[in-house]
This record gives C-alpha cells, structure tokens and sequence, in this order.
C-alpha cells in the first residue's frame, strides 16, 4: 500500500469516526477536546460540526493554517503531559468527545506517546464519552467500540467510557 493510500484513509477514518462519535455524544453537554491542532483539518471539522465555542484545542505550538486556527481562548498551548492534568481541574471529568491527533512518522515513538497519555485522557472523559484516536491507546477502563462505516481498520481506534 502506498503512503498515499495510508494517507487516504487515515483522513477518510479520521472523518468517519469523528463523526460517528459527534452523534453518539450529541446528548452530552461537555466540551470536545482537539488533541493536537497540525494544520487544523480535524479542528476545522470539528467546529463546523459541534461549534467553535464548544471545541478546546491542545497544541504546543500553533502552525494551523489561518483559515482553520482556534481563537486563542480556546487554544489549551503547551505540552498535554501539563495541559491535560490542569484540564482535569478546570473542567472535571466533563469531555464529550476528545481526538487524539498527537502522533508524528515515527511508529514507535508514537506508541510509547499513547501509553504515556491515555492515562492523562482517561480521567477527563465523562460518562459516555468518546475519545477518537490516531493510535492504539492504552485505557484502563474505556471500553474500545467497532469502527462505523467507512473508517479502514487500524487507522482510527474509539474508546467509550461506559460507566
Ligand atoms: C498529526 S498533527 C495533528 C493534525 C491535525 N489533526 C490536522 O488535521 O491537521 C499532530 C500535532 O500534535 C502536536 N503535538 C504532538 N505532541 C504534543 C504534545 N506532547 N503536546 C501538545 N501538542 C503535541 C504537534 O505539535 C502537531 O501539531
């Protein structure tokens, strides 16, 4: 398989499972959480979907394209490893959906970042929460959900915290 059909379905993966789990939270009233702002594609999808108002984005350096950059109130900025424990103060265990877009080339380096971090997301989730992810996550308690439609098996993973 080429990187360009890699590519290709990890957007048509990312696109299908984020909105798979906009619908399964949508009677949740916490924020959704962007792990990860890149370019801002996912980000730029999320609001169009959910609202600006409503999508808290953690990056550590802001680099999106303009046309699809947070305003700065909603930008988390700095490492998750600080940022995401601070959010567990402010916000409580409140988060509707979180996506986890953190990884880079580097296959490895990417699963010794999601067993370090899943720890760090667990907490945040509410009951009936969603995380969406890149990578293969670690989760004590989450429960992990069969892809929907259209998504290509190992390159999204969702978790759901069911109780
Ligand atoms: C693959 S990109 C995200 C792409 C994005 N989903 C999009 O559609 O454009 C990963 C992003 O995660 C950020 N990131 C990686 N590790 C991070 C960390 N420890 N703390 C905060 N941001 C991090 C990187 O700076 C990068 O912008």
């Amino acid at each position: 398989m080429s990187r360009l059909d890699i590519f290709i379905n990890r957007m048509v993966s990312q696109r299908a499972c984020i909105d798979f789990a906009l619908a399964e939270t949508a009677r949740l009233s916490g924020p959704v959480f962007e792990l990860g702002l890149g370019n801002g594609r996912t980000y730029d999808h999320l609001r169009e979907k959910a609202g600006a108002e409503n999508v808290f984005v953690f990056e550590r350096a802001v680099e999106s394209n303009p046309a699809s950059t947070p305003d700065p109130e909603m930008v988390v900025l700095g490492d998750v490893r600080d940022t995401l424990p601070k959010s567990l103060e402010r916000f409580g265990p409140t988060v509707r959906f979180a996506h986890a877009d953190l990884g880079g080339h580097n296959l490895e380096k990417n699963d010794t970042f999601a067993r370090l971090v899943s720890p760090l997301i667990e907490p945040v989730l509410a009951v009936g929460g969603i995380v969406v992810s890149s990578d293969k996550m670690y989760f004590s308690a989450l429960k992990e959900l069969p892809l929907p439609e259209g998504a290509v098996d190992g390159r999204c993973f969702i978790y759901q915290r069911v109780s």
